[in-house]
């Protein structure tokens, strides 16, 4: 049975009391089958692990370098991640794809790296609206699997969850339909069927993300193939986050 998984991605927000406020206010949610992942900045990631120890609430890094250690200034490692307990890490974000010039070369990189050093990843990707005007989504998607985790060895595939957040979805109060989420979905799950087979792809998790709230959450979590949520903005306000996770128990 695959894991149901909601995950909050908090991007550039919260500062350092912002971020212990929140996760004392998280602490106090009631959590059953579904995981709980949260994704604060780097810098307090440490922070967030120690409020969270006793609790079923995963703290994930939001991005990771390619090389584990040397000349790259700013930068964050698996082994750093690691030596802090932190041993999951989003790949492939489109705003790092489009503001740090990410592309499927160095995703590349990040995923074997990542996968190498024993970390889970949770990797995105998805079209943007150009693409899906153009009818050429899921040729978009597939090349960017393909030339990323579908070069992984069967054997990774346990420590690989999947997040599809089509571009022209995120942060504008779009979300694409429940039907288009899940023919996205289906289409990924086959594209890994035909890598690897049907065992593999029925395990894999398949978030969806792209202004999930708790309006659309049930709507859209009701798919077969999809397996819980990535989300931005809402996970940043407890009682929307809280709905959100509720949505998909
Ligand atoms: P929003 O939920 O704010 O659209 O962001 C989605 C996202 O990018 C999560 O990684």
């Amino acid at each position: 049975m695959r894991k149901k998984i909601v995950a909050g991605n908090w991007k550039m927000n919260n500062d350092l009391n912002q971020t212990i406020l929140l996760i004392e206010k998280l602490k106090k949610i009631e959590i059953n089958e579904v995981s709980v992942m949260i994704a604060p900045s780097s810098l307090f990631l440490k922070t967030a692990k120690d409020l969270l120890h006793d609790f079923k609430i995963e703290v994930v890094s939001q991005n990771v370098h390619q090389e584990n250690k040397g000349a790259y200034t700013g930068e964050v490692s698996c082994d750093m991640l690691k030596s802090i307990g932190i041993s999951t890490t989003l790949i492939g974000h489109s705003e790092r794809r489009a503001y740090f010039n990410e592309d499927d070369q160095v995703l590349l990189k990040k995923v074997k790296y990542a996968i190498d050093s024993g970390m889970k990843i949770i990797f995105c990707f998805g079209e943007q609206l150009i693409d899906r005007k153009s009818n050429k989504h899921f040729e978009i998607v597939k090349s960017q699997l393909e030339n990323t985790v579908l070069k992984l060895d069967s054997e990774s595939w346990s420590n690989i969850i999947l997040a599809y957040e089509p571009v022209w979805a995120i942060g504008t109060g779009e979300t694409a339909s429940p039907e288009q989420a899940q023919e996205m979905h289906e289409f990924v799950r086959n594209c890994i069927s035909n890598c690897y087979g049907d065992l593999i792809s029925e395990e894999v998790s398949i978030l969806y993300g792209g202004s999930v709230k708790p309006s659309n959450a049930n709507e859209i979590f009701s798919n077969k193939d999809v397996d819980g949520g990535l989300i931005g903005g809402a996970a940043l306000v407890l009682s929307d986050f809280n709905e959100i996770i509720k949505a998909n128990s």
